[in-house]
């Protein structure tokens, strides 16, 4: 029996990650594998599925409610569940108005990044993207969007900006490239001020790969990109707070298979890649506490981003779902309110965690 688990255990972990793939700012301002046989946690038919959910109301002010010792019941329809395409409304941004921030509870002022000068690696698309947006929702006064990827930043900052009113940037910038990093972040400082908060979200994956034929020279660049890459962004960012005096929060996107090794795909040079930066994460915090300057790590589980929304991997979804206690991959903008939490001043006391995100696939 204990076999039976641990294989299905293991047969679910599969990539964390699959994803593939100067300074030029363009401003935007109003400015697979086998298939496993694995035990079912519980089939379908035993979920109850309510249509209808009984509720009863102790509140004196609700209607029909008399006094707080009498009770109104009532019955409210289950919708089903909305998982799919983004709806009209999931696809606005609604940038965060002076007005509405005023009026918003102390605790709750703290938990936005209202003024907030923001860049983004890997903005283009993905995580990263939604993260932006959130940003921007959440009260940033200007972003800036980091990538490698010419037509797709130009097409997110444009986008983000029209939604908004914010000034947007793109700065086609590889991560790999520390002169034009250093460029590009300059210019964000002359264009909108020191930067507040950088969010590294810039990477990517191969998998299945055995390492006894891995390519060193596939290696080299996997870890250039989601290691060196973090070190070279975080260094950039981290020394114009410094020069600013500014306090800020750096926030890497790392992955859960950077604690975990995924199985059955072999992958070794990504898993070491995430794990590079989680311990990078945390002795940047260590060194940079005493500029206050934050570091902390957001670890992704199984995502559900473009580069998994692929027929081919249907097969493989399922037992990522399956072995996941909230038996979903995580949606594209599941990551947007801890990104915002640790980008605000909330997170205040909060500097070198490594937060993994993953609907509780790791519990297993
Ligand atoms: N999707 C997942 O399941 C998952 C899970 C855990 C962790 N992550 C991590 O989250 C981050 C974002 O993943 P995603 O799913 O949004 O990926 P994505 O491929 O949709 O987006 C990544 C973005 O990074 C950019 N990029 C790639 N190489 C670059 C480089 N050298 N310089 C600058 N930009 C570059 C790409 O152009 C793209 O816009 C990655 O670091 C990834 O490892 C993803």
């Amino acid at each position: 029996m204990a076999a039976v688990a641990r294989t299905a255990r293991l047969a679910s972990r599969l990539a964390a990650t699959p994803l593939q793939t100067v300074a030029r700012p363009a401003v935007f301002a109003g400015a697979q594998r086998a298939a496993f046989s694995v035990s079912a946690k519980r089939t379908k038919s035993e979920v109850i599925k309510e249509t209808e959910v009984p509720v009863s109301v102790y509140n004196p002010d609700a209607k029909g409610v008399a006094s707080s010792s009498s009770v109104d019941h009532f019955k409210i329809p289950v919708q089903p569940g909305a998982a799919g395409e983004p709806t009209p409304e999931e696809e606005q941004v609604q940038p965060l108005q002076d007005k509405v921030f005023r009026q918003m509870p102390r605790t709750l002022q703290k938990m936005t990044v209202k003024d907030k000068v923001i860049i983004i690696t890997g903005g283009a698309r993905g995580l990263g993207n939604h993260m932006a947006r959130a940003c921007a929702e959440a009260g940033a006064k200007a972003i800036a969007i980091f990538d490698a990827n010419q037509d797709l930043g130009d097409e997110a900052a444009a986008e983000l900006h029209q939604k908004t009113g914010l000034p947007v940037s793109f700065f086609k910038v590889d991560v790999r490239d520390g002169n034009a990093i250093n460029a590009a972040v300059q210019n964000v400082v002359d264009l909108y001020g020191t930067p507040d908060v950088l969010v590294n979200s810039a990477g990517i994956a191969d998998s299945n790969i055995p390492a006894e034929t891995y390519d060193p020279a596939m290696f080299r660049r996997l870890i250039d990109i989601n290691l060196n890459g973090s070190f070279l962004m975080a260094q950039a960012v981290g020394k114009a707070m410094m020069a600013a005096g500014k306090p800020g929060s750096i926030i890497l996107v790392a992955s859960m298979s950077g604690s975990i090794v995924n199985y059955p795909q072999e992958q070794s040079c990504y898993n070491a890649s995430k794990a590079g930066v989680i311990q990078l994460g945390k002795s940047l915090a260590a060194e940079w506490a005493k500029y206050n300057i934050r570091v902390n790590c957001i670890s992704p589980g199984y995502m559900d981003t473009a580069l998994n929304k692929v027929p081919a991997l249907d097969a493989q979804k399922k037992i990522w779902k399956s072995l996941t206690p909230q038996d979903r991959l995580g949606a594209v903008d599941d990551l947007n309110g801890l990104c915002v939490f640790l980008a605000s001043d909330a997170s205040g006391f909060m500097t070198g965690s490594n937060v993994i995100i993953d609907g509780g696939y790791t519990l297993y």
